[in-house]
């Protein structure tokens, strides 16, 4: 088994690159196969979930050629067939082929999706709205879903949560349909205006993206294009906890600040210095208050992806924090091994109260993508060394972690022991 051993109590400084979105990347790969030519995706990660998502393209007859920082996906000898179990159940992403393929073939077969374990994460949204575009679906008794269309038709939807991965599905699935979908409450993150760009580089119809109402004209053909891969915020706003939490200097590189703007939000009242220019991002903090109440929620509020790399930094900072949870009810796997760590932390349901303190060196577990980084933060800023394990959580979603602090001077390597 892989190990990161961390060093901890160095400053972070230096400059960072932030790659493209993960969270961009798989809808966007996903949508790939409607294209009759190839589409080409730059500034595409290379991840564990997007190599998982290159395999279910294969499988499914793409053509996929990768250079270190693009991907091509010729879907032209595209055809229907079920997705491998093994990788489909392994990644959440998996369901975003959902609505291209249903729009391509007129059926698509749902394997109960992997991912992270922070919560019930049912499909329902999803599901129920293909139904009302017009799609049939069976509940099979090994637990897999049949979805079949002979046609979708467009009508007006509205979903029950402004729910990311339904409103990116019903996107694609309708910008073939037969007339217009008119989509109410859909989410607004910055990952829905990547994938309407996409869509409607690829000849789709799509505006609204960025608010709360999309309107979908269908259209008879998409084409292939090229496009680049929003930032990732999640990567950069890791990135700047982790400087704060060592109480260093970074400046990060290829970002997009607007879409920081509540973490950023935070991390200047509690005391860090931070300037824009361009697409840099330059932070510097040395004294770190409490946070306040941070409260996570659909974009543009907080993002629940950062509340547990917060939740390390919050443990570290001089003073309390309140961190509340609205988005997933079970995103909590970090906090016990935090408080190996010497975190102050009490949890009341979905209220995690947190007193910063001097955190000490542990050997801990990360069990989920987001709560493995939250670990890695703590170790760096922790006194004495830690091992971390569970590293396939953490490579989902971060490209070479220990590469990427060892280039901002921590003491951070990986060991198969
Ligand atoms: C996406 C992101 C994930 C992020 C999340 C919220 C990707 C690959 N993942 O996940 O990193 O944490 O948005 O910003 O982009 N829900 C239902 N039924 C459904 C769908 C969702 O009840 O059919 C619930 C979920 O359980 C959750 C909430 O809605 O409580 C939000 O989930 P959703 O926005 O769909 O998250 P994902 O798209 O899975």
């Amino acid at each position: 088994m892989e190990e990161l051993l961390i060093c901890g109590g160095r400053r972070l400084c230096g400059v960072s690159r932030i790659p493209g979105a993960k969270n961009a990347a798989l809808p966007l790969m996903a949508a790939s196969l409607m294209a009759e030519s190839p589409v080409t995706l730059l500034n595409c990660p290379d991840l564990l979930d997007t190599a998982r998502m290159e395999g279910l393209l294969s499988g499914l007859g793409c053509r996929l050629t990768r250079a270190p920082r693009a991907l091509t996906v010729d879907a032209a000898s595209a055809r229907a067939a079920d997705m491998p179990t093994a990788l489909a159940g392994a990644m959440r992403g998996s369901l975003f082929l959902l609505g291209p393929l249903l729009s391509r073939f007129g059926r698509a077969e749902l394997t109960p999706p992997g991912g992270c374990p922070i919560g019930k994460r049912p499909v329902d949204y999803h599901l129920r709205a293909l139904e009302e575009l017009g799609a049939r679906v069976a509940y099979r008794p090994d637990g897999r879903v049949e979805v079949t269309a002979s046609r979708l038709t467009g009508r007006e939807l509205r979903l029950p949560y402004p729910s990311v991965g339904a409103t990116e599905n019903l996107m694609m699935a309708a910008c073939r349909a037969e007339g217009t979908t008119v989509l109410e409450n859909a989410a607004r993150e910055p990952e829905i205006l990547d994938l309407q760009a996409l869509l409607n580089e690829m000849g789709a119809r799509i505006t609204g993206g960025g608010t709360t109402r999309l309107v979908i004209e269908g259209v008879k053909q998409l084409s292939g294009c090229e496009h680049r891969i929003i930032p990732d915020r999640i990567i950069a706003g890791s990135l700047l906890a982790a400087a704060a939490a060592t109480r260093g200097e970074i400046t990060l590189r290829g970002v997009e600040a607007n879409h920081l703007a509540e973490p950023l939000r935070y991390l200047r009242q509690a005391g860090c210095y931070v300037e824009r220019s361009g697409d840099a991002l330059w932070l510097r903090c040395d004294v770190l208050r409490g946070l306040g109440t941070i409260t996570t929620g659909p974009y543009p509020a907080f993002p629940t992806d950062l509340q547990a790399p917060f939740c390390a930094l919050a443990a570290t900072a001089r003073g309390e924090t309140q961190i509340v949870e609205t988005v997933f009810e079970d995103r909590f796997h970090h906090l016990p091994e935090l408080v190996k760590m010497g975190a102050q932390i009490a949890r009341v349901e979905n209220r995690v109260f947190l007193t910063g303190g001097e955190l000490h060196g542990a050997a801990v577990e990360a069990r989920d993508l987001r709560g493995g980084m939250a670990l890695v933060l703590a170790a760096l800023a922790a006194r004495g060394e830690s091992r971390i394990v569970g590293l396939a959580h953490i490579d989902r979603g971060y490209e070479s972690v220990d590469n990427v602090f060892s280039a901002l001077g921590a003491c951070i390597s990986r060991k198969e022991n």
